[in-house]
This record gives C-alpha cells, sequence and structure tokens, in this order.
C-alpha cells in the first residue's frame, strides 16, 4: 500500500564540520556504508519501490552515490574483484525509480517534505530521516504492517532531560506495540513536556498533511515543522505511535554516531574480535 518514501537530505550537518565541509553528512559512514543507504535499505525491506530525496545545494554526492559509476565497475570487473562488484552492483535501484527534488532553502523538515508534494499525489508515504539510524529490523516495515490509516510515528522512551530534542507526543490509549497520540509538541522543555514518548524519524502521513504543510505556518526554532502539520490534524484523522522493535543511533550527534560504528562494527565478522580486544583493553 505503501510504495514511495522520502528522505529529507537538504540540511547542512554544522554539527560535523569540518567533515560535513563539502560531503552531504548522509554521506558520512557507519563502518563501510553511508546513512543514507541505511535509510534506503530499510525502505526498500517494507516495499518500498520509489525513493525521493529532498535535497539541496552541495548534496551531489548522494546521487552520484546511487547511481552507476562507470570507471570503478570497469576497473573492478578488469581485476576479477567480484565481491565489490557485488556490493556496487547491489546497490543499483530500478531506472527511474530514484527521485530528486531540490529545498531551495532550509526551511524546516515540513518545508522540505512539503517540497515532495507533487511527486507524491493522493497517497500516504513513507518519511525516514537518515540520521536516526535504527538497527534491528527494519523499523518502517514494522510501520508499514501496522498502519492502518492516518498518520504514525516511530516512538520510543527517552530520558526527561532530553525532551528538547524531540517532538514528544501525548499518549492515548496503548494497544500492544501501538499507542493513540492525543498531543504532539516540537522540542518542549523538559518541565512542560506531556510525556518522555518521543518521536523518532520514520513518519507515514496521509496525503491531507501536505495541504496544512503548504499553510506554511512557522513553528518551533522559525521553521516549518512536519511535528506541528501532524499535531494540527489529530482529532479528523487517526494518529498513531509504534515502538519498534530495533535499537535507534542519534548519528546527528557525534557521540550517537560513534556509538553506531561501534555497535555494527561489534557485528561484523571481519572486525568484531579485533575491535572487541581493543575495546576492552582500552575501557578498562
Ligand atoms: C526532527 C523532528 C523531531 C523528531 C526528531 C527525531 O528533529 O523535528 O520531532 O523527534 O527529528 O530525530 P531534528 O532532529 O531534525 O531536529
Amino acid at each position: 500500500m505503501i510504495k514511495k518514501a522520502i528522505f529529507p537530505v537538504g540540511g547542512l550537518g554544522t554539527r560535523f564540520l569540518p567533515a560535513t565541509k563539502a560531503m552531504p553528512k548522509e554521506m558520512l559512514p557507519i563502518v563501510d556504508k553511508p546513512l543514507i543507504q541505511y535509510a534506503v535499505e530499510e525502505a526498500a525491506a517494507a516495499g518500498i519501490e520509489q525513493f525521493i530525496f529532498v535535497t539541496g545545494r552541495n548534496k551531489s554526492a548522494i546521487e552520484d552515490h546511487f547511481d552507476h559509476s562507470f570507471e570503478l565497475e570497469h576497473s573492478l570487473a578488469a581485476r576479477g574483484k567480484d565481491a565489490a562488484m557485488d556490493v556496487v552492483g547491489g546497490m543499483m535501484k530500478v531506472p527511474g525509480s530514484v527521485i530528486y527534488v531540490r529545498q531551495q532553502q532550509p526551511a524546516g523538515l515540513g518545508h522540505a517534505v512539503w517540497c515532495a508534494r507533487h511527486l507524491v499525489g493522493d497517497e500516504p508515504v513513507a518519511i525516514l530521516l537518515a540520521d536516526d539510524l535504527i538497527k534491528g529490523r527494519s523499523c518502517m516495515k514494522e510501520m508499514v504492517d501496522a498502519y492502518d490509516g492516518g498518520n504514525m510515528v516511530a516512538v520510543m522512551d527517552v530520558p526527561r532531560d532530553q525532551t528538547g530534542a524531540y517532538g514528544i507526543v501525548t499518549p492515548g490509549k496503548t494497544h500492544g506495540q501501538k499507542v493513540d497520540i492525543a498531543g504532539l509538541v516540537e522540542k518542549p522543555m523538559p518541565a512542560d513536556a506531556p510525556s518522555t514518548t518521543a518521536v523518532v524519524g520514520r513518519y507515514i502521513i496521509s496525503p491531507s498533511v501536505f495541504d496544512t504543510l503548504g499553510l506554511q505556518e512557522q513553528g518551533a526554532g522559525g521553521e516549518i515543522q512536519l511535528t506541528d502539520a501532524l499535531a494540527k490534524q489529530i482529532g479528523t484523522a487517526p494518529f498513531t505511535g509504534l515502538h519498534f522493535s530495533g535499537e535507534r543511533f542519534d548519528c546527528g550527534s557525534k557521540v550517537g554516531f560513534l556509538q553506531a560504528n561501534i555497535a555494527f562494527g561489534l557485528d561484523n565478522p571481519d572486525m568484531a574480535d579485533a575491535l572487541q580486544e581493543w575495546l576492552r583493553d582500552h575501557i578498562e
């Protein structure tokens, strides 16, 4: 039912300067794979067939990443590097299924999503923020399986002193892993937060959200917030949070990024033993 996904990748990545001066933050690698590729693979595992990237200036490395690299492929073939050929060839998508649109100015997540409206049309669409990396089962697949209309977000509990970094929900009734959402506020101070249940960067939105985003109302930080558009729909459309099963890493922060590299490294048979030994020596 959900065949399209939006990947907002227009952000400047200032927290990772100078690494992100000439390189998109979404191309930062976790072990050997860029963050954006993890998000695309998670979406593909959920049955997504069209991948819509909302990019900005300085993001052409992302387009190149999902295209053929003829010199590289030629050179790998000539040298008989079959395993590397499989890695590079295996990530190619069906021609025409990767689509790019530019967000001309950084006016917020809601604005980035709205920039994709003509490419989505009248159907629900998935949204994945690549700097929220989720290890384990595809979070988007869990959401697609659980989705039954309206709007849905992935949620997790966070320490109260961190509410200022997230959209925070007012939870209603719970049904297994699902929770009805009675309210949603962007980045509240801990004292004002309605709960400690936070939105993680995975959404399924109904097409009417684009109309609300089109009103271009500014919210927290003077930006057009997806959170505000979703909150505005409460009462007119079902709104559900899903407690997903995977482990989430905040790769928008340096600590989260390093933790993700260690966690994925420890899972990688080529390096797990050496990494574990090094960690043991250095932690004690
Ligand atoms: C965005 C959303 C926020 C959400 C967060 C998850 O914030 O606006 O509601 O909780 O992603 O990572 P950002 O991290 O882009 O500031």
